[in-house]
């Protein structure tokens, strides 16, 4: 069984982001700068945010963290979003989802600068990225396809069943894997909560990725020999033994399953952390595109 390290991997990509951060310095070029809104105080978003500044200032990026009260309407968080749209000095930023109840999603996401949209939730890119066009990749399917091409995972004609048709992992997914190219080439099957008899169909996956957000979820007996599983879930579990009261939990009963698989990723340290890396490369394509 191979471990698809994606600490180790988003360490290799953040080394590589920073020499050519270096290298724009030294040319005397701007540094790529994201910005990055949150809107109101769940714990869970803000590490997610935080995570995401501390990886800017490990590759020498500049960023900026918007921090706005739970109680903001969708027109103040719209003005906002126009004021970093106009604002030059930002290359790209994104807004932390979820958001509180009175903000439309969709409505702030199309406001967002389609050059500066990061994690390529505008419908311009995410149609960009359906037709196989250049343009900024959600960043946890991107960490996904650039650990599958690290570890050189065969995907070609492999039937990928994708579990979960969330707008920011699980339909993405479904696209990528089947588009043209490595990694890619998959004959796709994307299940969700109506989906009947689950079991019969990841068991008759070559590559299972769950993003659902159910701890343990995917056991030993619903996944085949050799088969290839990724692990998007990150919940948290209380746990009374740990020093934050709770343990992050995938989606994956990991004991069991990595007893069968050829390559699994773990939960934490799989991809998450490539979340992160994926997303500074999109900052950094961010400013290579404005510069032109
Ligand atoms: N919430 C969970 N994942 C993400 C992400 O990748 N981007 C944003 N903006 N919010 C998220």
């Amino acid at each position: 069984m191979i471990l698809l390290d994606g600490k180790k991997t988003s360490e290799d990509i953040k080394t590589e982001i920073t020499a050519q951060v270096s290298a724009m310095k030294s040319r005397g070029e701007k540094v790529p700068h994201l910005a990055a809104v949150i809107v109101g105080n769940d714990g869970a978003s803000l590490t997610y945010v935080s995570s995401k500044v501390k990886a800017c200032e490990r590759v020498g990026f500049e960023s900026t963290m918007v921090r706005l009260p739970s109680t903001t309407s969708e027109t103040e968080l719209l003005k906002k979003i126009h004021d970093l749209n106009a604002d030059d000095d930002i290359d790209g930023f994104i807004v932390q989802l979820p958001l509180p109840d009175q903000i439309d999603t969709q409505k702030v996401l199309m406001a967002i600068d389609p050059s500066k949209d990061v994690d390529g939730f505008h419908p311009e890119n995410f149609g960009k990225m359906a037709l196989d066009m250049t343009t900024f990749i959600p960043a946890t399917p991107f960490g996904i396809l650039e650990l599958l091409e690290r570890y050189n995972v065969e995907t070609k004609g492999k039937h990928t069943v994708v579990i979960g048709r969330s707008h920011i992992v699980g339909r993405p997914m479904s696209i990528l894997m089947g588009r043209k190219g490595f990694p890619g080439n998959s004959t796709v099957t994307l299940t969700h909560s109506y989906t009947k008899n689950i079991a019969q169909i990841t068991t008759q996956a070559d590559i299972i990725i769950t993003a659902l957000g159910v701890p343990n979820y995917l056991k030993a007996e619903m996944v085949k020999d050799g088969a290839v599983v990724i692990d998007v879930g990150i919940t948290r579990v209380a746990d009374e033994n740990s020093e934050k009261g709770y343990i992050i939990t995938g989606d994956v009963d990991f004991e069991n399953v990595s007893k069968k698989v050829s390559h699994i990723t773990p939960v934490p340290g799989g991809v998450g952390p490539m979340t992160i890396a994926m997303l500074l490369k999109n900052t950094l394509l961010a400013r290579e595109q404005r510069r032109k």
